[in-house]
């Protein structure tokens, strides 16, 4: 059988992403064009700024990812793009272009959803087994996913206010760190003490949601209490505190779901899928618990549109197009 070639495009947020992959497994190319400068500027992505970088963007970066893959449109066998969730403006840039592109070339096109690709980026490290139970974990997701078959996706549970990097990212800003502040965040964690107590939002015994916010304004709290008082907390114990609260919740609820599901994998998918902290937990548990564990490299974890044309690979097999009148939804559901 002759290789299947798929183009994949991301602009859900504020990353301008192209990526040539061959047989939903091998990444050929994978261009991402930041736009974290200039937000950075704003404190978060300023969604018009987004979409308007994206349009200066996209031509660039498709060109780029092929020539990096050594391909031309004509290798080219369907084109992957994210169509939701995401910002409404930031999706349509991608998916028009994905649309000009099918259309001029007459290839299949097809709609990816942004978390759909976010666990099928772990395709590109290691083959899934069934059940898989992903831990999605980004900006604007918080999940736990459970696929008994390719594009099948069962949540479990999700967060019910922000998502773990949402509140990392705020309270980072607390810290004064600039964005995205779970990076920095996480590299204090590992030089602190987790010696501020902090609350764990552990919710109903058998729940399988997430809950961030209390954790979040119980950080603020600590550090207005603390200017109050005239005392100082050190940043960097604080961190370590946060991190631990926000980790442990995360791996014990993974680690109750895979054994009550009695999964053969566990994959680690999302932005704060590069934190240290929670790698190292989730690896530690799940060895533990004799669960294999696949965790991409940090390139893969953020958005990036090689994880979209992995997951669009599914659908390029299973025959599932979509129609040139393809739209982006910000509320996509899974
Ligand atoms: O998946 P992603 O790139 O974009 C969304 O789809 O949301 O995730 C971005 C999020 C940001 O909130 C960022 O602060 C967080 O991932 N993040 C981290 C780390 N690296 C990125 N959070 C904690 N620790 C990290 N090392
Ligand atoms: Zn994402």
């Amino acid at each position: 059988d002759r290789p299947v070639y798929i183009l994949g495009i991301e602009t859900s947020c504020d990353e301008t992403s192209a990526a040539v992959v061959q047989d939903g497994r091998i990444v050929l190319s994978n261009i991402i064009a930041s736009q974290a400068d200039i937000h950075k500027r704003f404190g978060g992505v300023v969604p018009e700024v987004a979409s308007r970088r994206h349009v200066e963007n996209i031509t660039l970066t498709i060109e780029e990812a092929l020539q990096v893959a050594g391909k031309t449109l004509d290798d080219i066998d369907a084109i992957a793009v994210t169509c939701g969730p995401g910002l409404v403006g930031a999706l349509l840039v991608g998916v028009a272009a994905a649309k000009a592109i099918a259309f001029a070339r007459e290839i299949p096109l097809i709609g990816v959803h942004h978390i759909a690709g976010h666990i099928y980026a772990n395709r590109l490290v290691e083959e899934m087994q069934f059940p898989l139970l992903a831990l999605v974990v980004s900006g604007g997701h918080t999940e736990l996913v459970l696929m008994k078959e390719h594009n099948h996706f069962r949540i479990l549970g999700e967060t019910r206010d922000d998502a773990a990097g949402e509140a990392y990212d705020k309270v980072a800003r607390a810290l004064s760190l600039p964005y995205p502040g779970g990076p920095h965040i996480d590299r204090m964690a590992a030089e602190g003490n987790p010696s501020v107590p902090l609350p764990r939002a552990w919710l109903e015994p058998d729940s399988y949601d997430f809950s961030f916010s209390g954790l979040k304004s119980a950080v603020l709290n600590t550090l207005h209490n603390a200017a109050q008082r005239g005392e100082t907390i050190d940043p960097v114990d604080l961190a370590a505190s946060f991190q631990s609260s926000v980790v442990e919740v995360l791996v014990e609820k993974t680690i109750r779901a895979a054994k009550e599901f009695d999964v053969k994998q566990v994959v680690l998918a999302g932005g704060v899928a590069a934190n240290k902290g929670l790698r190292m937990a989730l690896q530690h548990r799940c060895e533990k618990a004799n669960v294999p564990l696949v965790i991409p490299p940090f390139v893969l974890c953020t958005d990036n549109a090689a994880m979209i044309a992995a997951a669009g690979f599914v659908s390029y097999q299973q025959r599932k197009f979509a129609s040139l009148d393809l739209n982006g939804t910000p509320n996509l559901p899974l």
